[in-house]
């Protein structure tokens, strides 16, 4: 079996390492006017999972931004905290990004497993918390999650929820293993949209993130309900296969379903279980994403592409970073 697949059947381990993990104690926020996550790729999903805390599970209060850029929006300074959120703790738009917070003098913390980010943030007393070594960042998603949900915790910036139930609440294994069969099934043809109302847009962006990287595939990620007013026409006749994340819990996920039914010639509707507490939401986030990523490993190897190799992504951090400037 590939070392890369393997990492994937694995995170249920990865998961109970990084709730045992240390994490240095290194000041908090006295305010709080607004949290912006900042990271690209793998990383940036944190962003799409915060905010979906923050805006249907937690009681967090103020504005989340997502930052999946070089540079903050301009309502993002003093008072604001920054999570930076960057596996290799390398990537340019994040350091760029934190350079700018630390400026406005925003409260910076940040999450990666070493790199610049870690020796800037250190540099300037702010604290940082580290992510264990040796994975694509986009395997390390339940770390990247769970030390980023603690490390905010810890700087007082709390989601609320028992983290430490995350284990008993994932999927069990063949659970998992069977619904990554039927993404693979699903996916066999044509570019997949992969679809979910708004508190799960961060799955389906995850889902698409996958099969581009580990399937070298082309991918679509939409979000309901502004799906039912466009894109939905886009299936009518066609054969691009729809994968819908249905929420239980969202009135929007029966009308979406109705027409998938009607309109679209290949679909799979996966069933999300309806979650409350925000460490539901994180299990229930990892489960199905371990699925895709899975089922996108498995398109990958089928089609003879190494699913870890990322060669174009290489060359574009490279010549980004010499666009962005020296010292990133
Ligand atoms: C995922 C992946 C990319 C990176 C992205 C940012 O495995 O390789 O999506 O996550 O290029 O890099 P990091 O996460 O190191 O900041």
């Amino acid at each position: 079996m590939s070392d890369f697949l393997q990492d994937y059947l694995l995170w249920g381990d990865q998961v109970r390492r990084s709730l045992q993990a240390p994490i240095e104690a290194g000041g908090g926020v006295e305010v709080l006017e607004g949290l912006a996550v900042v990271g690209m790729g793998g990383s940036g999903i944190v962003g799409d999972v915060v905010r979906s805390l923050a805006a249907h599970h937690s009681r967090l209060g103020v504005p989340v931004e997502v930052v999946k850029d070089s540079s903050l929006p301009p309502w993002v300074g003093s008072g604001w905290a920054v999570l930076a959120v960057s596996y290799s703790g390398n990537t340019a738009e994040t350091l760029k990004a934190v350079e700018e917070a630390v400026a406005r003098g925003a409260f910076v913390a940040g999450v990666s497993s070493g790199g610049r980010l870690r020796d800037l943030l250190r540099s300037e007393g702010l604290p940082w918390a580290g992510v264990e070594g040796g994975h694509a960042p986009r395997s390390a998603l339940p770390s990247l999650i769970i030390t980023s949900l603690r490390l905010l915790q810890s700087a007082g910036i709390g989601l609320g929820g028992d983290l430490t139930r995350i284990p008993s609440l994932l999927r069990p294994r063949d659970e998992v293993e069977g619904l990554a069969g039927r993404i693979l099934d699903a996916v066999s043809e044509g570019v997949p949209a992969f679809i979910a109302t708004g508190r799960w847009y961060g799955l389906a962006v995850r889902a698409k993130n996958e099969f581009n990287e580990n399937g070298k595939a082309l991918a679509v990620a939409m979000v309901a309900p502004e799906w039912g007013h466009n894109d939905v026409v886009g299936f009518e006749g066609s054969e691009f296969p729809a994968i819908f994340f249905k929420d239980p819990l969202d009135p929007v996920s029966e009308a979406v379903e109705a027409v998938l039914k009607e309109f679209s010639r290949k679909h799979l509707i996966i069933g999300l279980r309806g979650v409350e507490a925000p460490e539901e939401y994180v299990a229930e986030f990892i489960s199905v994403s371990q699925a895709v990523g899975i089922a996108s490993v498995r398109y990958g190897l089928g089609r003879g592409v190494d699913p870890r190799e990322t060669a174009s992504i290489r060359l574009y951090k490279k010549v980004l970073k010499s666009a962005l400037g020296e010292g990133l």
